[in-house]
């Protein structure tokens, strides 16, 4: 007689305070306590744009005098869309009867009613506060009355002579689509997992990175005042060791030094993995660098060529991280995981996040909010070294 085969096994069941994202959600109340980049600077333009934000839809655009602003989609009329608003000098024009609505969302004519809306001041379009930095624009969609200073990354101080900030939103580092249609909690995870990297980039798909990477590394996870932490220790032939720091920060930033093996010293990037809704995310990413041009190379090669150039076959031949996590489910199959000695990342990880949702739950502050700018830095030590 056969045993244990996958009759009867249990309907897939996933860790919902974790993953999911809308108002009122734990995770995506944590979430809405800090900053998070909802497109670049370019994305807000005098033409209104859709966009998804922890499950919320919302109409991104920018006044002709310049200023962003971000509003629900539904005009506080009587509910059209705002997408087909205009935008003017102040505001953006509902295209119904005509409300004009200013960045903050308040309202500023209201052109069919006696004198323009003498009650016009009552009426708020429903909006999130921005904030523009380094090519990206954040926005903060938690309660108002909680809205933390902007902060300021340890790693980006100091700027040395000729290096800038540059955005990227092709989402860097997930290995696939620019819009990853899976739940966000996966690729964090995967931050944590170096493990997988000897294996999915270093062997089972040809070489994916650095040869050097495909050495099995030697593993310390720790947490961190704002999240958890991987050294990797490669033991290389040569008799040096190539160390890297890797790292997950609250609210969902990885902070991840360059895998290529010449390139040593503190990261020079953050990615914010940014959830478009429970089952798709876009990883946003500010670079210090000399050298912008060399952004756009950095992607995962198959055989040499880029993601979207391969088919379905050679995606199965050649897997990635894109192929690896999609697969794990648009959310993944929690219930059925066995989680292993290698996976301690990702439980310190998940109780972490679990903490601080209760933090938030119970009226505190989570880690990494600062009210005042000599508390907004944070402190990150992802980096590379060659010891040795
Ligand atoms: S629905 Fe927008 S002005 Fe009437
Ligand atoms: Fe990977």
């Amino acid at each position: 007689m056969p045993t244990e085969t996958a009759y009867g096994r249990p309907a897939p069941s996933h860790n919902s305070e974790l993953t999911h994202v809308g108002p009122g959600t734990p995770a995506g109340e944590l979430l809405r306590r800090y900053w998070q980049p909802v497109g670049m600077a370019g994305d807000a333009t005098t033409t209104p744009r859709r966009i998804s934000i922890l499950g919320e839809d919302l109409i991104l655009f920018r006044t002709r005098k310049g200023v962003p602003g971000l509003v629900h989609p539904n005009c506080a009329h009587r509910g059209a869309s705002l997408y087909y608003g205009k935008v003017e000098d102040d505001g953006i024009r509902c295209c119904y009867h005509g409300w004009l609505f200013g960045a903050d969302g308040s309202c500023l004519d209201q052109p069919c009613e006696p004198e323009g809306g003498r009650h016009r001041d009552r009426i708020r379009q429903p909006w999130y506060p921005l904030h523009e930095w380094a090519g990206l624009i954040f926005a903060y969609m938690g309660p108002p009355d909680r809205m933390p200073v902007f902060p300021r990354f340890s790693i980006f101080e100091d700027l040395a002579e000729g290096e800038e900030l540059y955005p990227d939103d092709r989402s860097i580092g997930a290995g696939g689509p620019t819009i990853v249609d899976f739940n966000w909690l996966q690729h964090w995870e995967n931050v944590v997992d170096p493990f997988h990297v000897p294996v999915l980039h270093g062997s089972f798909s040809g070489v994916q990175l650095a040869s050097e990477m495909g050495v099995l590394p030697e593993v310390e996870f720790e947490l961190t005042a704002h999240g958890v932490r991987s050294v990797q220790d490669r033991r290389l032939d040569d008799g040096r060791t190539y160390r890297r720091r890797t790292e997950v920060a609250l609210p969902n930033l990885r902070i991840v030094p360059n895998p290529l093996l010449d390139v040593f010293g503190p990261a020079d990037s953050i990615g914010w993995v940014v959830p478009l809704d429970d089952t798709a995310f876009r990883v946003y990413t500010v670079f210090r660098t000399r050298n912008p041009e060399a952004i756009a190379k950095i992607r995962t090669r198959f055989e040499g060529r880029p993601w979207a150039d391969l088919d379905e076959a050679e995606h199965q031949r050649m897997p990635g991280d894109y192929e690896a996590q999609k697969s794990q489910g648009d959310i993944t199959d929690h219930a059925a995981e066995h989680l292993a000695t290698t996976d301690r990342g990702i439980v310190m990880l998940r109780r972490f996040l679990k903490r601080q949702i209760d933090a938030v739950a119970a009226g505190q502050d989570p880690v990494g909010v600062a009210f005042t700018e000599e508390e907004a830095l944070i402190r990150l030590d992802a980096a590379a070294f060659m010891i040795g």
